[in-house]
């Protein structure tokens, strides 16, 4: 199996609908030994989604801008596995002000808000699990972005954050590489989710998808991006760190569909 002997933690499950919950399915299929983190007050979604996992696994609490929820995790998973060999950063949060077309009005603060959580956060759990990742021999990180090559509708302040965890994906991939710790990005396709909902208009990314993907993208089936996680998250992708691998239908690829 793919993930046979990995401790890895995996962030950012919400419903059985979270790309997160997709990625712990498919890793507990694989082998990996899990635990989820989960937020506020979605701990109470995040418990009843970790019953529905086929193992179901333990949550710990992280509010990946608390320090000391950071410090409580590396201390949990030091004392329940003494190393990690990889984690799932699914995290992602923009204030009203910052989605739905109000660019231009957007306050700094709402937008300073959509990095903290979007891209910086990523820092902030590499930061927290280096000990662990470097106790096991080396670890792989993976963090989920979504297009921000070019603007979109109403994604607005959320699309600045992710060009941002693209480049925060860059750096940590420069100063982990010395403990053999790979940070890579999976830029997903539209998928329906707790998260996409929120984003107004969120159904212009489906049309436009439908289009234009060469390959049939399906909004309700999070499925290949777990995949593509999970390879990652294993040893087969041993020398590719730094990187944003697209799991979008070819998306990116194509400037136009037949019917743009
Ligand atoms: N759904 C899509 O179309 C799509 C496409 C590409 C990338 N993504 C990205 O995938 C990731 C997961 O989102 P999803 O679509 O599965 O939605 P989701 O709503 O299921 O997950 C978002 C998660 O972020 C967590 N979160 C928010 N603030 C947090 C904080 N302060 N501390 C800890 N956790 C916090 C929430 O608890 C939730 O579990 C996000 O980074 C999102 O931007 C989503």
């Amino acid at each position: 199996m793919l993930l046979e002997g990995k401790r890895l933690v995996i962030t950012g499950v919400l419903t059985d609908d979270s790309i997160a919950w997709h990625a712990a399915r498919v890793a507990q299929e694989e082998g990996a030994a899990l635990v989820l983190t989960g937020f506020g007050r979605g701990m109470r979604l995040t418990r009843r989604s970790a019953q529905r996992l086929p193992d179901p696994p333990e949550v710990i609490e992280l509010d990946i801008n608390d320090p000391e929820h950071l410090a409580a995790l590396t201390a949990d998973l030091d004392s329940r596995w003494g190393g990690v060999d990889g984690a799932l950063h699914a995290i992602a949060y923009a204030p009203e002000d910052a989605l739905g077309g109000r660019f231009l009005e957007t306050p700094a603060e709402s937008a300073a808000t959509a990095f903290v959580t979007s891209a910086f956060s990523y820092k902030s759990l590499a930061v927290a699990l280096r000990p662990l990742m470097r106790a096991a021999g080396g670890g792989s990180l993976v963090a989920l972005d979504f297009d921000n090559t070019q603007a979109w509708p109403a994604y607005d302040w959320m699309g600045v954050a992710k060009a941002a965890l693209q480049a925060v994906t860059r750096y940590l991939a420069r100063d982990l590489g010395g403990d053999r710790i790979r940070v890579n990005a999976v830029s997903a396709g539209p998928l329906s989710t707790v998260a996409a909902k929120s984003i107004p208009g969120f159904t212009r990314f489906d049309e436009v998808w439908a289009k234009r993907a060469p390959l049939a993208w399906d909004t309700s089936d999070p499925t290949p991006v777990a995949q593509m996680i999970a390879v990652l998250l294993s040893d087969w992708a041993p020398m590719t760190t730094g990187e944003v691998v697209h799991v979008d239908g070819g998306f990116h690829a194509i400037a136009a569909g037949a019917e743009d």
